[in-house]
This record gives structure tokens, sequence and C-alpha cells, in this order.
């Protein structure tokens, strides 16, 4: 099939956000524990964090974490999970009917987090707890010292305080399931006022708000509509929740909902445009994807067992096996999130350790990358700067979630500041190889400096603990820059990651 893609170096579509690579790791199954935090392992450090699993996260330069929850964080404590280990109470998670024993709280994540590299942005309780719960959360975590609840942070041993800047407001409030959910207005009131309130604080932080938890929820998109109504002045973001799969065994519709994906952003932006209009706003709230990812293999099978089992501390739990075509699917996912940039300045991959993550870890045992373990690095490392508009010439096809999706999935980003043009390509042809020209006005590259592609597997094919780098990275040398373009021959079903000075 041939294909064309031509970009020029003036049209952006937006500086990229770096957290646009951000993570999300909750208390529940085996994220925390056995995940990142395992005392008595090998691997484990002086703190009882995994070395291991800390390695593989470094690896993918992850920007932003969102901890602490999740659903888990509607019905969270944060006083439970602070000052002497001993003391701490172990608690009923009602979110995922599980024993947390609060041996990891803020403190020991805040260390991780720090190891890692990765600035915390926190979710507060809006379920079971309030604003109440949230200021005095903040005090804890940003103030100085001399006030009841940062000298407590200091008899804790932490001197200094954090200075988090991302703060959630609660977790998925427009879902029946979720602990404390309220109607949309409601939900909107309690958002503006504890927004408000954690500003008061210091209004350099920003606040997130929940948007819907999927575009299939009854009430979107009119929840965006009714909740921004009520805070658009006060927050600075509105989340969005949304995880995949391809439970029909339909390839090409699997590949769709990359497309489906962006007008939910779109829709969303216009609620965002609709309510700034209204309200003679001034101020512009962006999109926060605090929760994307697969989630689809072992999901029914989760849910009975949550139902059945008898409160079980760190249980196995969403930990789903992720295979090629999955990676696929993800390399294509982070195009549309580079393309949507200008809407998407945060976004989080849900989660990052055992639980719907491109980590895995056993208990006592190895940890391995799984295979979206892959794009998602690519995209992380590499999609920085600018996204720049790429126009697409390729045939097309329809699916049930969409019409004339292209075959070709490109996004394009130029780092002004390594002077590295990189273009990111999913061929999701089924059997075609597509034959790529790309015109590449106001740059002049000499040659390409890396090209990775994943190709060439089963689309069932996974990695494990005996087979981690089963579906991995390879190089390629199916294309090159001539008489200006580059030109390639891409296999049908592959993901390439082209860089070029
Ligand atoms: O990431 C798993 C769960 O998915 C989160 O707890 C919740 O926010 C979402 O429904």
């Amino acid at each position: 099939m041939k294909t064309r893609v031509t970009i020029h170096r003036d049209f952006a579509i937006s500086r990229i956000d770096d957290r646009l690579y951000s993570a999300f790791i909750e208390h529940m199954g085996r994220a925390i524990y056995s995940g990142i935090y395992e005392p008595g392992h090998p691997q484990a450090d002086a703190n009882g964090f995994r070395r291991d699993v800390m390695e593989m996260v470094r690896d993918l330069n992850v920007p932003a974490i969102r901890y602490p929850g999740g659903n888990f964080v509607s019905a969270y404590d944060w006083k439970d999970g602070v000052g002497p280990r001993d003391e701490r109470p172990v608690r009923l998670d009602l979110a995922w009917r599980s024993k947390e024993t609060n041996q990891v709280g803020t403190n020991e994540f805040a260390v991780w987090a720090k190891d890692a590299g990765i600035e915390m942005m926190l979710a507060v309780n809006l379920g079971t707890g309030g604003l109440q719960d949230a200021r005095e959360y903040m005090e804890y975590v940003n103030h100085s010292g001399g006030t009841h609840w940062s000298d407590l942070r200091r008899a804790h041993g932490v001197e200094q305080p954090y200075g988090v800047k991302m703060w959630c407001l609660g977790n998925e409030m427009d879902g029946p399931w979720q602990i404390g959910h309220r109607e949309a207005k409601d939900y909107g009131r309690i958002a503006d006022e504890t927004s408000k309130a954690l500003k008061a604080f210091d209004p350099s932080i920003e606040t997130i708000v929940c948007g819907s938890s999927n575009d299939e929820m009854p009430t979107y998109p009119e929840w965006e509509r009714e909740v921004l109504e009520e805070c658009y002045e006060s927050v600075d973001y509105i989340s969005l929740h949304k995880y995949f799969g391809n439970r029909s065994r339909d390839t090409l519709n699997y590949f769709g909902k990359i497309e489906q994906t962006g007008r939910y952003i779109q829709t969303v932006g216009g609620v965002i445009d609709y309510v700034k209009a209204k309200k003679r706003a001034k101020n512009d709230i962006y999109i926060c994807f605090d929760e994307w990812n697969v989630w689809y293999h072992q999901r029914a099978e989760d849910k009975q067992r949550v139902k059945e089992w008898d409160w079980p501390e760190a249980p196995p739990l969403l930990e789903e096996t992720y295979n090629f075509e999955d990676a696929l699917f993800i390399g294509g996912l982070l195009n549309e999130f580079i393309r949507q940039s200008d809407r998407v300045k945060i976004a989080c991959i849900a989660q990052l350790v055992n639980v719907i993550a491109p980590i895995r870890a056993e208990r006592g045992g190895p940890a391995w990358r799984q295979t979206i373990y892959w794009p998602y690095q690519m995209a992380s490392l590499y999609g920085r700067g600018r996204a720049l508009r790429a126009e697409v010439e390729a045939p097309t096809y329809d699916c049930r979630v969409g019409d004339d999706i292209s075959y070709l999935d490109v996004a394009v980003t130029h780092d002004d500041a390594a002077g590295m043009l990189t273009v990111f390509v999913l061929n999701r042809h089924l059997t075609e190889t597509a034959e790529l020209s790309m015109d590449m006005a106001g740059f002049a590259p000499d040659g390409i400096e890396m090209h990775k592609v994943m190709q060439g597997h089963d689309l069932m094919a996974t990695n494990g603990p005996e087979t981690p780098d089963k579906v991995a990275l390879d190089d390629c040398r199916d294309a090159a820059v001539e008489d200006g373009q580059l030109r390639g021959r891409l296999a049908p079903l592959s993901y390439h990651v082209i860089r070029m000075r």
C-alpha cells in the first residue's frame, strides 16, 4: 500500500507537556506490596523497595505519578499511612475487598518516587473524606512547619515539605461503584470548594477535577458540563479515564479505538470551551487523561474473584498479561495523545507495576517488562518537544467504532533542544506493507540516527518470567533518508520509532 506523509517544521500542534507520559499506582492488588515494595526480597533495598523494579521504572523516564488511588482513595484515610509503622492500623479496603496494612503511606511512597526521579501527584479522598481532610493533608505534605499537621510530618522524620503541585479532587465520582459517589452538581460544588481551599494554602498548585470514568457512562458528557459549570474557574484540569480491549477478537476494530479516543478528547475539549464561553471565563483548563490502558484479558474473572474472596492482603489482582497486539495498540494510542497534546497536558498509564501494568514482578521472584512497556518507553523518551501536524495519505477502513480510519497511524515530534525529529508510525494493516514517503519541509536530515521496530510476532505473543524479552524492540533498517525524504517499507502490523537529526 502506498502512503504519503507531509510535515512542516513550522506547523506545530502544540508544545508537549512532559507530563503526558506520567503513570498511576494504586494501593490495590500487588501494585505496592510485592510490586514496588517487598522487604525480604533478594532485590530489596534498605527501605524495602525492589531495585529490579526500580531500574525498569527509571528506564521509562516517568515524569509524574498519581497516588494512592483510584477507587481506593475514596475510602482511604491518609492518616492511617503515616507515623510509626507498628502503630498503623490494618483496614478494610472497600474498593477491592482487601486488607490494607498501611505499611506504605505517603512518606514511604515519597521516598520511592524521589529515588525513581518522579514527581508525586496526590489524590484526595472526596468519597468518605472531604474538604477538611484534604486541607489537613495538604498542610501535612506541603507546609514547612510550626503548625499542627506540618509538625506532625516533621515528628515523623520528614523535615522538608514535599511541595506537591498536582492534586486530584477525588476519583471517578460519576461511577455508582465509587464509595461516596455523587451527582454531578453535588460533586462540582465540593470539588470547587476543595480546590479553592487547597489553593488558599498555595495558589501555585494545580487541581484536577473528575470527568467521566469513560465515554460509555450514561452521564457522559453531561457530567463534564455540570461539573465544570460549578468549578470551571477554580480548577486546572478535568480528568478522563478509559480502558480498552479486544474482546470480539477484531484487530482492526480494536485499533479503531485509537481514533475513538481522539473523539472523546475532542468532545470534552468542546465541553470545556462551551463552559468557558458560558461563564465568560478568562482561564483555560486542559485535560488530564489520568487513567488509560488495556484492561480486558481477565477482567471478568477478577470481578468474580473480588466478590468471592475473604478480604485477602495484597492479592494478585488485574494482573493482565499483555500481548503483541496490545503493544501495537498502545503505540497508536500514545500517538493519539501526541496528536491531541494541545488539549491533553497530563496522561497517566494505569498502572505501573503488576496491576494492569507494563512491569510485572513475582513475589520473591523476578520482574520483567511486558510487551506494552516498549511503546510507552519510546513515547516517553522521544515524544518530547513540539508535536508537529502530520498530513497522512493512506488507504482507510471502516469498523464498528469508526469509519475512514487510516491504516497508517502517525505522530511526529520535534525536540528543538536535542535537534531531533522523531516519527512514530503504526502500520495497522493486517497483511500489507506500507510504502512510506514523507516530505519534511524545513528539515534536512542527513540520515536516520535510530530506527526501532516491533514487528513479526504472533499477535497473541506475550512476555513472561521465562521469556522476558520475547516481544521487544529491535533495530530496523527498512527506512532511509533519500532526496530529502524519509522513505521506508513498513511491514504489516508493525510499530516504528524513527529518529533523525
Ligand atoms: O486502575 C484500576 C481502577 O480503574 C481504578 O481504581 C479506578 O479509578 C478505575 O475504575
